[in-house]
């Protein structure tokens, strides 16, 4: 398959690594001439070259970005009508300058201003040297590391997955752009903590579990459902209900209690 990576700094070198290695071809770009990423296309060998975002836009039928955040109005929004566009990028207003999200997770963002492509997010909850690293295409699926996606298109989604199994990571759907995506923004219990598939699916469903409780208010006071409610509503058994949000507790006492 032909990949264009726009941005090609940590995250996106290191996917353009892995999918050289197993027999893509890439094509990587940056800010600046394509000239400027020589050395980077030597170490990625023969299924690389370098072209300008544009270009790189054109040449993949799927096309990475993993740009600072603040930049994604410089995306190439016509040449990326009707391509599968993986967002990797994270938001972080300290580094990236306010962003006006107005509701909407920083994929819905993304999406909305690519308006005629299809926008999966993924790549963009682990650290680069885990990426790097860690990819383990002949170990069991369950058992490699996840990568967690999030989009809106189910066919989209199942050509990223087969892409991150091919490099030797596992492929976690959280759901929509919009419940998804804001379960793997940074700030989630989820969000960069390497965990094989099935921990990760296990994470993910108590993480579910203690959005849609406080949602329809199961932690106010006085509570406005019982458990019994919330697992009917949840359809799930109590049993489930309780371990699920046990755990999913357990995710959001961690974050906070981390060492700094
Ligand atoms: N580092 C991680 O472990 C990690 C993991 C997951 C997700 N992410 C997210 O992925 C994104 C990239 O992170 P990174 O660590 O890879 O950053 P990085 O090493 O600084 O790389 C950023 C790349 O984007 C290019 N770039 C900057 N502005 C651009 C623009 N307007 N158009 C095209 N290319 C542009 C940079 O090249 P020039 O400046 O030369 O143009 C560079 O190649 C961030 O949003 C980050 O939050 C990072």
């Amino acid at each position: 398959m032909n990949v264009g990576i726009i941005g090609s700094g940590n995250i996106g070198s290191t996917a353009a690594q892995h999918f050289t290695d197993v027999g893509h071809e890439v094509m990587v770009s940056n800010s600046r001439e394509p000239e400027t990423l020589a050395d980077l296309v030597d170490d990625l060998g023969a299924n690389a070259q370098a072209g300008t975002p544009a270009e790189a836009a054109a040449f993949g039928e799927v096309v990475m970005e993993a740009i600072p955040f603040g930049a994604y109005e410089d995306l190439p929004t016509d040449v990326l009508a009707d391509t599968i566009v993986i967002s990797a990028s994270n938001y972080y207003p300290l580094r990236d300058g306010a962003v006006p999200l107005e509701g909407q997770t920083h994929t819905e963002l993304i999406a909305d201003y690519l308006s005629d492509a299809t926008v999966i997010k993924a790549f963009n909850t682990m650290y680069w040297e885990v990426l790097r690293d860690e990819g383990r295409p002949d170990a069991d699926p369950e058992e490699r590391l996840a990568l967690f996606i999030a989009g809106d298109d189910r066919e989209a989604k199942e050509i990223v997955t087969d892409l991150i199994d091919d490099i030797g990571f596992t492929a976690v759907d959280t759901g929509t752009l919009a419940k998804g995506g804001r379960h793997i923004e940074p700030g989630s219990p989820i969000y960069t903590a390497p965990m094989t598939a099935n921990e990760a699916r296990t994470r993910l469903a108590a993480l579910k579990t203690v959005v849609a409780a406080n949602e329809r208010g199961y932690y106010e006071i006085p509570r406005n459902i019982t458990a019994s409610e919330l697992a009917g509503e949840l359809d799930m058994s109590q049993e489930l209900l309780s371990e699920h949000l046990r755990r999913g507790t357990e995710q959001f006492v961690d974050q906070y209690l981390q060492e700094p």
